[in-house]
């Protein structure tokens, strides 16, 4: 794994989006695998501030996000389409038909999990992943457990991780109790891996994902068997590595 290290939230963003900058320029109809969370804000609202520089064109850019609740409809404020639609979608040119998230709604979500694998593939596969990182250590919705699941598949949603996504809902309890998520094969074999994880509060997860052994207890170590994976931190969250990764 290459690891980066920035001085703060701001600069990972700023570096991070000049990347998917260059990386748009060089293949326009790039397939960009994208997260939710309070992590990836910055970088969005650094991209929107890009494109209306003039300096990126997603019109043939594909995005596959990662995750959804189960049982939110894709129109329900509190849903993470509606959340990508909020900080990025609707600013920038990406075109609605190239942007797909797991629909939590679906009647039959067998159907959609393999639909949403279906689709990766006619895409070509994801060419650069964007992750974050729970503060359990899960990736998308992979939760820590004694084995993990390979493809999308629906997903029962850890303490942690209810706790963690109040901030949509109002309250802990209001978080639904399942989630749909890409599974650590899909996320595995994407070409290039990015995750970010910024905060205090994450310097235990990356320390152990990093640092740790490989185990489905901590679902983000399992990026240390991909060949292209880096993980882009802050100092809040590189503070507990033992290793010394240039700034
Ligand atoms: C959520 C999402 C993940 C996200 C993680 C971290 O539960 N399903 O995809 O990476 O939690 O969120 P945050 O960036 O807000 O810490």
């Amino acid at each position: 794994m290459i690891v980066r290290r920035f001085p703060n939230p701001g600069a990972v963003a700023r570096a991070c989006a000049r990347d998917l900058v260059a990386a748009l320029r060089a293949d326009p109809a790039l397939v960009l695998g994208l997260p939710t969370g309070r992590t990836p804000l910055p970088l969005y609202r650094e991209l929107v501030r890009l494109y209306r520089l003039g300096a990126v064109d997603f019109s043939r850019a594909i995005t596959f996000n990662l995750d959804e609740f189960v049982g939110i409809s894709p129109r329900d404020p509190r849903s993470y389409h509606e959340f990508m639609h909020r900080w990025l979608f609707r600013h920038v040119n990406l075109r609605r038909e190239h942007t797909n998230v797991p629909n939590g709604l679906a009647v039959d979500l067998d159907r959609e999990r393999a639909r949403y694998e279906r689709a990766i593939t006619r895409a070509g596969g994801i060419d650069v992943l964007l992750l974050g990182l729970g503060a359990n250590g899960h990736i998308g919705f992979n939760e820590p457990a004694s084995a993990l699941e390979a493809r999308t598949h629906r997903t029962r949603l850890s303490a942690t991780t209810r706790r963690a996504n109040a901030g949509l809902f109002g309250s802990v309890r209001a978080v639904p109790r399942e989630g749909i998520s890409m599974g650590m094969a899909t996320i595995l074999q994407a070409r290039r891996i990015v995750l970010l994880a910024t905060g205090a509060l994450k310097a235990r997860s990356v320390q152990r994902m990093i640092e740790g052994p490989v185990t489905p207890m901590v679902p983000a170590s399992f990026l240390q068997l991909h060949a292209h994976a880096e993980v882009w931190l802050d100092e809040a969250a590189a503070r507990r590595l033992s290793i010394r990764a240039g700034l």
